[in-house]
């Protein structure tokens, strides 16, 4: 018999009905005259109860060899459960075991671990309720971002890893080499010479699929990229990740506030799809991560988004009656601090700021009227801070020369992308929500590590 979800037996078995499932045993107690296991198959939660019966043929040799991580499959019938909090529970005609867990040395045990431990055992975390719920939420999250964009017709681009262009201009690239490490080419001076570094040319791994995707928009109007960014800042924090996942549309014949009113339908349209699939997930994530967690969906879903200008959120942050760390003044970029205070305490929802000082801001965002700001807009989010940035981009020829040659950025390495206001230039704009931090958002989780598989960042395990 095929094996079936766990968490469709849950929600649809019948008593009496017959059931295969395949798992690993997270835990196993024995009594009497029977033994109760609990399976996981990462489907749900949730366990299966299996109870077998001290007259189960090999009872005594089979429930040794059971113990927890061990991995089973049982078929059986399903009876009403007796012990709270389920309705039903399976009991075996058949019994296999896959593979053993030697209980000496298995690192899960049935108590709560903390999330450092978890972290160094990455390989076997995902078996935990939490992390188990992280990654189903997760999973719901990406589902829900297609959807969005492929019911608005927006196609779906691919854009590449290694690329020759710093779009952030950030500085904040990792290089790709295929040096022979033995024969290291290097300058006079005898610094590496990374100019020939991607077969005698230079190359990074992306910090954005934005200016490709800006391309592709120019062909198709709206397009979206799904994919992983790199970013080498050193900063260890609780919300950068060194590879982290980015989703980046981009739409032509579109400004500003289209932007904004597409970032915050988008929002809208992930929270109320990940509560409708993932409802248990989203429950234990309110229990126990962070009670606010239904509220904040709720929040999301149910309120429009605050909107100002920086020029206002400099005022207010002013005005506030708290200390910050850093400073405030027209012209300084805004720290963490600084935007979870405007979400988290003065607005108390998601605030999208806009039309920030040139100065602070990449070299592609459009200049307003003023000369001074351009139209740039970040979501700020309740405990997270920036979940998206993004802008209307410079369209217009002259002005985007001009911006590259103030930045001291070289234009020869740009021409394709001026090429785009060469020929049939149109107004556009996009934006890039990070993943992982929507992810921590959704779920409440502390640290940005817990959040994606396999976390990349300094001083994080590797392999
Ligand atoms: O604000 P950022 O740097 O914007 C861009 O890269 C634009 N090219 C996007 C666009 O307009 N198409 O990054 C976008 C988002 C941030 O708001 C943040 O959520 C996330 O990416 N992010 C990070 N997430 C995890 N770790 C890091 N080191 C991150 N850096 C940015
Ligand atoms: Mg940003």
């Amino acid at each position: 018999m095929e094996a079936q979800r766990i968490v469709d037996i849950l929600r649809n078995g019948q008593l009496d009905d017959t059931a295969t499932i395949q798992g690993w045993v997270r835990t196993k107690r024995e009594l009497k005259n029977f033994a109760f296991m609990e399976i996981n198959d990462g489907s749900a939660m949730a366990n299966l109860q299996v109870v077998v019966d001290a007259d189960f043929p090999d009872y005594e040799a089979l429930l040794k060899r059971i113990t927890t991580g061990t991995s089973i499959e049982v078929t059986g019938t399903l009876i009403p459960s007796q012990g709270k909090g389920q309705r039903i529970e399976l009991k075996p005609t058949n019994l296999q075991i896959y593979g053993e867990s030697d209980p000496e040395t298995y690192p899960l045990q049935k108590k709560r671990h903390s999330f450092e431990f978890l972290r160094e055992i990455g390989h076997l975390r995902a078996r935990t309720n939490t992390l188990g719920a992280v990654f189903r939420v997760r999973n719901a999250c990406a589902a829900a971002i297609h959807q969005f964009f492929q019911e608005r017709d927006f196609l779906w681009v691919h854009t590449p890893l290694i690329t020759a262009s710093d779009c952030e201009g950030a500085g904040e690239l990792f290089n790709v080499t295929n040096f022979d490490l033995k024969q290291v080419p290097r300058q006079e001076n005898g610094e590496v010479d990374y100019s020939q570094d991607f077969f005698g040319k230079r190359a990074y791994l992306t910090v954005s699929g934005q200016l490709e995707a800006e391309v592709m928009a120019m062909s198709f109007k709206n397009v979206y990229t799904f994919g992983p960014t790199f970013r080498a800042e050193n900063s260890n924090t609780s919300r950068h990740l060194a590879e982290f996942w980015m989703i980046e549309p981009e739409m032509a014949f579109c400004n500003l506030v289209g932007d904004m009113d597409l970032a915050e339908a988008f929002l809208k349209y992930i929270f109320q799809s990940v509560r409708d699939r993932c409802p248990e997930d989203m429950e234990f994530f309110n229990k126990r991560i962070d009670k606010t967690v239904l509220a904040t969906a709720d929040n999301i879903i149910n309120n429009q988004f605050e909107r100002i200008t920086y020029t206002e959120a400099i005022e207010l942050l002013k005005k506030a009656k708290k200390k910050f760390e850093f400073p405030v003044d027209w012209g300084v970029d805004l720290q963490s601090e600084h935007e979870r205070y405007l979400a988290e305490e003065l607005f108390k929802k998601p605030v999208i700021v806009c039309d920030y000082p040139k100065d602070i801001k990449a070299f592609y965002m459009r200049l307003n009227d003023d000369g001074k700001t351009v139209a740039a807009m970040d979501v700020l989010a309740p405990k997270i801070g920036e979940i998206i940035g993004g802008s209307q981009r410079e369209e217009r020829l002259d002005v985007l020369e001009k911006r590259i040659d103030e930045m001291g950025m070289p234009q020869e390495e740009l021409w394709w992308y001026l090429d785009l206001r060469r020929y049939g230039t149109v107004p556009h704009a996009g934006f890039g929500l990070g993943f992982e931090r929507l992810v921590q958002f959704m779920t409440g989780m502390g640290n940005i590590r817990d959040v994606i598989p396999f976390p990349r960042a300094p001083l994080s395990a590797d392999f």
